[in-house]
């Protein structure tokens, strides 16, 4: 049975359909059956970041309009058999995410992870996702508006149910860090109530190979700190590489 986990942000642009995209790989690759769906009406990213460009005959949008069963929508990552993917409903600003829950329901059995990209802030996608999700990871940039941005997603998201909320600093600069506002990382961590669960540098390479649909060079350190993160999710303990 899945477990089903959402990404979310404050601020939109942080890195979410990114990080999603390499995390639910990392995990897929690692042998556990995932399922990444995104959760945003009118615009898609994660088909490019995936690499499976434009496969998507049918999307969210159709799943949950009944035009299509589940299962036809998922498109396979062309990195690895155990990753699915279902692209956003793309140009339906109206896609009503109400019967969201009945989709990861309907399919829950079929994986080890259901990864749910959401689209920016408090509405109708982060609900939605907050009703099937058990872990939320929110994604900040080192600033203090990402901050406070992620501290109300944190906020609702609690409220909402999803009590394991994790934190991941992306796009992370260390030479400029001590303009962010902030004195160190816990001070981060603590403004978020949230537990760390990973710092991603800022990176040419990330930013390049999402572009492109390519995975990590496996000697880079970016992905090595996707392994790590993975294995953080599922429950190992290892350390925070930054
Ligand atoms: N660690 C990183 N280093 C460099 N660039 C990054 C990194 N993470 C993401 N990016 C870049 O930042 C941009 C926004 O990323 P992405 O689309 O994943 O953000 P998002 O939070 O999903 O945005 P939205 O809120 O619009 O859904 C993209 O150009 C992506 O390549
Ligand atoms: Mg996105």
């Amino acid at each position: 049975m899945a477990q089903v986990i959402m990404i979310a942000s404050g601020k939109g642009g942080t890195g979410k359909s990114t990080f999603a995209t390499y995390l639910a790989t990392e995990l897929a690759i690692n042998k556990y059956k995932t399922l990444l769906i995104e959760l945003d009406a009118g615009l898609r990213s994660i088909d490019v970041i995936s690499g499976t460009g434009q496969q998507a005959v049918y999307d969210l949008g159709d799943v949950l309009e009944n035009r299509c069963d589940v299962y036809k929508a998922m498109i396979t990552s062309p990195h690895t058999e155990n990753l699915k993917i279902i692209a956003a409903p793309y140009r339906d600003y109206n896609a009503d995410f109400s019967r969201f829950r009945r989709v990861t329901d309907s399919v829950y059995r079929d994986f080890d992870y259901i990864i749910i990209d959401t689209a920016a802030g408090l509405g109708a996608p982060f609900q939605a996702a907050c009703r099937t999700a058990v872990m939320g990871i929110i994604v900040i940039t080192p600033d203090i508006i990402s901050v406070r941005d992620g501290r109300l997603v944190s906020d609702e998201m609690y409220n909402s149910g999803v009590k394991d909320i994790r934190l991941v600093i992306n796009k992370f600069v260390q030479q400029t860090f001590r303009h962010s506002g902030f004195e160190d990382m816990d001070e981060i961590i603590d403004a978020t109530c949230a537990r760390l669960l990973g710092v991603i540098p800022m990176s040419r390479r990330i930013a390049v190979n999402a572009i492109r649909g390519e995975q990590l060079s496996p000697s880079s350190q970016e992905k090595q700190i996707f392994t790590a993160v993975a294995q953080r999710v599922t429950g190992k303990d290892v350390q925070i590489i930054i």
